[in-house]
């Protein structure tokens, strides 16, 4: 079942949104050598509740954190803990929050120190995925577009969509229908209504789209081990375009 959104409500999750920008800006700028992805975790759920929000993803299907950090060759749900990163790392971080009932969901991948040309052409490929992602995400337009105009701008550069993850409708709910491929087939799909928002989040491999689900259950890896990005922002379909709620 869709739940198209009022105006009010974009307003309240726009509210929430900014407030999301604002921790995750403040975490990804604690990535640095010699940092521990738990304690990137810990500093989120701090400004969350200090930001008078709810940190959403912890205990959410058991999951045991308020962020996902993915390093490297995981691409989404990595449980922070003791690791400690180092200069080479790429590092997603996934957050999503509610305030007064609204949720907002994104994410942004963080090089830590110098990263390889390679891995910086990964990262800003998936930023533009997304960013085309957004672009599509028109009234009028369908949930096959926005994914064909993701997977355009990926392919192109030789990465691939991981298909077996994807994005989704939110609202008071962190998960809500419809889900949002970040692949498809251009003019299929549902139509794109006024008052529709939804988490668009693609995650881009370097080299095959296989993943797979390590033994703690939540981590999910590259196949082949090669590196993958992720960026995800919440997204209001409006008369007036796509309107981006959570950035600053
Ligand atoms: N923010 C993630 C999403 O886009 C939530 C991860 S689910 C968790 O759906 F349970 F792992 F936290
Ligand atoms: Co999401």
């Amino acid at each position: 079942m869709i739940r198209l959104k009022s105006d009010a409500d974009i307003e309240h999750m726009r509210v929430s949104g900014v407030k999301l920008a604002e921790v995750l800006h403040y975490v990804g700028g604690l990535v640095a050598p010699g940092v521990t992805t738990g304690e990137l975790d810990h500093a989120a759920e701090l400004h969350i509740r200090e930001c008078g929000a709810k940190p959403i993803l912890l205990h959410y299907m058991g999951y045991p954190a308020s962020l996902c950090v993915s390093v490297n060759e995981q691409v989404i749900h990595g449980i922070p803990g003791r690791r400690v990163l180092k200069a080479g790392d790429i590092v997603s971080l996934d957050l999503s929050l509610s305030y007064d009932g609204y949720c907002a969901d994104s994410t942004i991948t963080v090089a830590c120190g110098a990263v390889s040309v390679e891995d910086q052409h990964l990262i800003e490929t998936t930023r533009r995925g997304l960013s085309a992602g957004i672009d599509a995400a028109c009234v009028g337009s369908r949930l096959g577009d926005v994914g064909h105009a993701i997977q355009q701008v990926v392919e192109s550069e030789g990465m691939s969509v991981v298909r077996d993850f994807v994005g989704h409708g939110i609202g008071r709910e962190l998960h809500e229908d419809p889900e949002v491929p970040n692949y498809g087939k251009a003019g299929t799909g549902m139509l794109l209504k006024e008052g529709l928002v939804i988490a668009i989040e693609p995650m881009v491999n370097a080299g095959s789209s296989a993943v797979r689900i390590l033994d703690d259950g939540w981590t999910v890896v590259t196949v082949d081990g090669r590196k993958s990005a992720h960026f995800e922002h919440t997204v209001a379909v409006t008369a007036q375009g796509p309107l981006v709620l959570t950035q600053p």
